[in-house]
């Protein structure tokens, strides 16, 4: 279950922390995607160069939405792991996407429950190119996609 949000400050305050995240991907993308090295990753390499663009458009969205709900767009971005190691960089990306999904999937409960449903939408467009990332990190690492779903309460019933 997400976390309750009563309130528009909370949904504006956990907006910021997702714009945060955005700017840190942008910036992540545009390091690794020329910092790469090595003729195994020029494709996944070419990739992150998308990526980067898209994290723009997913922090143009969300400044957008912070701006409607009255509150002030955050200019300060997560930190980004730097590292010349390849395999370090595509965890790093990884490990960050995975924390997006899991957080919009949340956001997206949220919006819903406070009715703000045109935010919801959006998110909801968000979190299907976050998951096509996971899929392009995990599959460059030769990996399943993780699991970041929560832990749920009982399973639902068969009917
Ligand atoms: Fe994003
Ligand atoms: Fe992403």
């Amino acid at each position: 279950m997400a976390e309750a949000v009563t309130t528009r400050e909370e949904l504006i305050k956990l907006l910021n922390e997702d714009l945060a995240r955005e700017y840190q991907a942008i910036i992540a993308y545009v390091v690794y995607s020329q910092a790469l090295k090595g003729a195994e990753y020029m494709n996944i390499a070419a990739e992150l160069e998308v990526h980067a663009g898209e994290e723009l458009q997913h922090a143009i969205t969300i400044a957008r939405h912070i701006d409607y709900l009255g509150g002030m767009p955050t200019g300060t971005a997560l930190p980004v792991t730097l590292s010349e190691d390849a395999e370090v960089m595509l965890r790093a990306d990884l490990d960050n996407e995975n924390d997006t999904v899991r957080n919009y999937r949340e956001r997206l409960a949220q919006c819903e429950a406070l009715q703000e449903y045109a935010i919801a939408e959006d998110i909801r467009e968000i979190l299907r190119q976050e998951q096509e990332h996971q899929i392009d990190l995990a599959t460059a690492l030769g990996e399943n996609v993780p699991d970041v779903s929560r832990p749920r309460g009982k399973a639902r019933k068969k009917r």
